[in-house]
Order: structure tokens, then sequence, then C-alpha cells
């Protein structure tokens, strides 16, 4: 027991949707214009054509249907394939910031908690617009919220390791109430021109409320038994987009200043690290898997999510035991997990146990074990 509570979560889902029939019409009409482009080294045999992707392929392999994203005119446009984002000025709220507020606002009426009263802010995320200042001290000021706030990146666990965070400081007595926000925009690190993962992700943010047990009013609560967060050094989920980029002169647009991966080996090694952190924590609060009526597990690939759920729980499990929003929203990374916590709490009551788990670079993974009060 920790006696903390997330008593409000909200969602923020942008108004563009690219389905898969689409992203690979855009994709293949760019493989087209590559391959004409490169037609006599390809003639010469010095250079390989580029392959068109698959619809099939991608909800096949992956569970995806469609995305959400900022700006889908620049992703689909043969000529450019990426987002095509305004630049703010430096007195307008920033493109997270505003996303932030949307989700956050919504958090917090569900927990019937006035900004004012949040005395930790922390945006945690995969992708920070900027070094600093933190989005999480602009976010404070948007709401009006006090104390203090800071940024954080664990790429996709970053939302389960600020909960861990956020809980910690509330138990401790620094703070009473904490907000937590992952504004992902995934669309601005995706190679939208490699076929192995072009698909993968949407862009989305999503806020949480922590309170200290005592303070909460909220008539929907979910007690943190506990959390669990591990990692372990791996190169195979990777993006070297750095401020060093610039001073050790390589290419600030070079493909693995983007996000990379080996999306089979991610697979092969992180369903069992994932699937063991839950068990071990379960055992820790002692506890089982077939205690759990729900698991909330980060959504990247649908396979994974049933292989890890299988491991957990003892049984294939039903949409309603492991939600699966991925194919509607595709990999949001830190976010995933929270919105399938945000969407699907449906039948869940008094006394039920669920678990929130996010995995993925680093890797790194985090359980948050809860219960309905
Ligand atoms: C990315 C992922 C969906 C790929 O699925 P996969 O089954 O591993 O696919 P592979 O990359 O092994 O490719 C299988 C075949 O499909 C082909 N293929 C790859 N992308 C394709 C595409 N877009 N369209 C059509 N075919 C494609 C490959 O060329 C390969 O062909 P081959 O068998 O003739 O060599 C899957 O590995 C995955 O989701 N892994 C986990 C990733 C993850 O969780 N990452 C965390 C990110 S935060």
């Amino acid at each position: 027991m920790t006696n903390v509570v997330i008593t409000g979560t909200g969602l923020y889902t942008p108004e563009h949707a690219i389905d898969n029939a689409s992203l690979v019409a855009a994709f293949n009409a760019w493989v087209d214009q590559e391959n004409a482009r490169n037609a006599d080294a390809i003639e010469r045999g010095e250079r390989k054509p580029l392959t068109y992707s698959s619809s099939e392929f991608i909800e096949k392999a992956s569970g995806i249907k469609s995305r959400y994203v900022l700006n889908a005119d620049g992703i689909l446009d043969p000529t450019r394939m990426r987002p095509k984002l305004p630049q703010r000025a430096n007195d307008e709220p920033s493109l997270q910031c505003g996303m932030a507020l949307s989700a956050a606002r919504e958090a917090l009426d569900n927990a019937q908690v006035e900004a004012g009263d949040i005395e930790l802010v922390i945006v945690a995320c995969s992708n920070l617009e900027r070094a600093y200042p933190a989005v999480a001290v602009e976010l404070q000021q948007a709401l009006g919220a006090g104390g203090y706030g800071f940024d954080m990146n664990v790429a996709c666990s970053s939302a389960t390791f600020a909960i861990e965070t956020a809980a910690n400081a509330i138990a401790a007595g620094s703070v009473k109430r904490a907000l937590v926000v992952n504004p992902e925009i995934c669309s601005a690190h995706l190679n939208f021109t490699d076929r192995d993962s072009h698909f993968i992700f949407g862009d989305a943010c999503t806020a949480i409320v922590l309170e200290h047990a005592a303070c909460a009013t909220a008539s929907e609560a979910y007690e943190i038994l506990g959390t669990r967060l591990a990692t372990v050094y791996s190169n195979a989920i990777r993006n070297n987009a750095g401020f060093l980029n610039r001073v050790t002169d390589s290419d600030p647009l070079a493909m693995d200043k983007l996000f990379v991966q080996e999306g089979r080996r991610v697979f092969r090694e992180v369903c069992p690290m994932v699937a063991s952190l839950i068990a071990q924590h379960l055992a820790s609060l002692e506890l089982q898997g077939s205690d759990l009526k729900r698991l909330w597990l980060h959504q990247a690939n649908r396979h994974m999510n049933d292989l890890i759920a299988r491991k957990v729980l003892g049984y294939d499990p039903s949409e309603v035991q492991a939600p699966i929003i991925l194919d509607r929203y595709a990999n949001t990374s830190s976010a995933g997990s929270i919105i399938a916590f945000h969407l699907h709490r449906e039948s869940f009551e008094a006394g039920d146990l669920g678990v929130i788990c996010s995995f993925g670079a680093g890797y790194s993974a985090g359980s948050v074990v809860v219960r309905r009060r």
C-alpha cells in the first residue's frame, strides 16, 4: 500500500487519422518516385530497387489498422514524407504544452481537482520539443498549478516511471497531488521512408492525476498497491538525435537521428523481460496473475501483448481482460498503456485488481498494480 490513488485520467487525440491503405499508398508512390530517380543506377546493378509496403503485412505483423497524427498532409505527400508543423514563437504555447493542456484539463475534471491544488507536474515522454525551459514548467504556468514541474524521458516507459516518481513524492509527504502528462508527437521521430517501421507510430497525449488517499474526493479512484521498474541496456531501439550532432559534424538529417529498431529482436527480448517483471511484482505483493481482472499493457504490437498477457494471466485473455487500442492509435509510446487504462475501465468494480504496464527503449519496463477503491 502506498496511500496514493489515481483519481483522474485524460486523453487528447489529434483530429487527423491515417489508415494503413492511405499510408501505404503514399509510401508506394514515394518508392516509385525514388526508383525512377535512381533508374540508371538500378539498371547498372549499383543500387537495389526499393520495394512496396503492404497494408496486409502491417495489420498481420502488428495489429495496427490506423493512427492519429498532428498533421497528415505532410506525411501523405510523397515529395515530403514527414509531418509539417508550424514553428511556434517563444511567446506562443508550445505544441506539447497545447496537447498536454487538453489531456490535463480532462484528467483534473475527472479527479474533481482544481489546477491550483496540483503541487507537482511531470511531463514524461519519448521526445521533448526543446532542451529547456521544461515543458512541465510551461504547463504548470498555463494550468495555474503550484509547486514545481520537470520533464523526464524513459522512452515508451515514461508514464509508469513518472507514476512511480509522483507516487513516491506523495508517499514521502513532499506533495499531496501530482499531475503526470505524456505528450507524444511520435510522427516527428518516425522515418516514413523506412518500410520496416513507417507504420508503427501515432500521436496522442495522456494525463493522470495522483493524490494522497486522504485528499481524494472523486467517486472513481484506484489505489496504487505498488510500482516496480526495470532497465537493461540495449541498442535494439535507438535514436541518435541530440545536442552533440552539431559539434560532431554528423548529418542532423541522417536516418539514425530518427527512430530505428530491430523489431524482431525487440519482440524476442522484451516479452520475457516484461512478463517476469509483472510476475515478480505481483509476487512481492502476494498476488498472482489469476487475481487480476485487467492488464493495461503498452501498445506496440498485438502479438507481443497476447504473449505477455498469456504468460502473466495463465490463459488467453479476451479484449476486455487485456484491452487493445493500438489498432486505432498505433504505438503512441508512453501514452499507450494510459490510453488503454483511460478508455477501458468498464465493469471494473471496487476491489478489482489490474496492472498498468509499459515497456520500450532502454530497454525499460514499468509495472503499476492498482485496486479500485
Ligand atoms: C516491427 C514488427 C511489426 C515487424 O514484424 P516482423 O514480423 O518482425 O517482420 P520482419 O521485420 O521480420 O519482416 C518480415 C518480412 O516482412 C517484410 N516486411 C517488412 N516490412 C514490410 C512492409 N511494410 N510491407 C511488406 N512487407 C514488409 C520483410 O522484408 C520481411 O520479408 P522476408 O521474410 O522476405 O525477409 C515487429 O517486429 C514488432 O512490432 N516488434 C516489436 C517492436 C516494438 O515493440 N518496439 C518497441 C517500439 S517502442
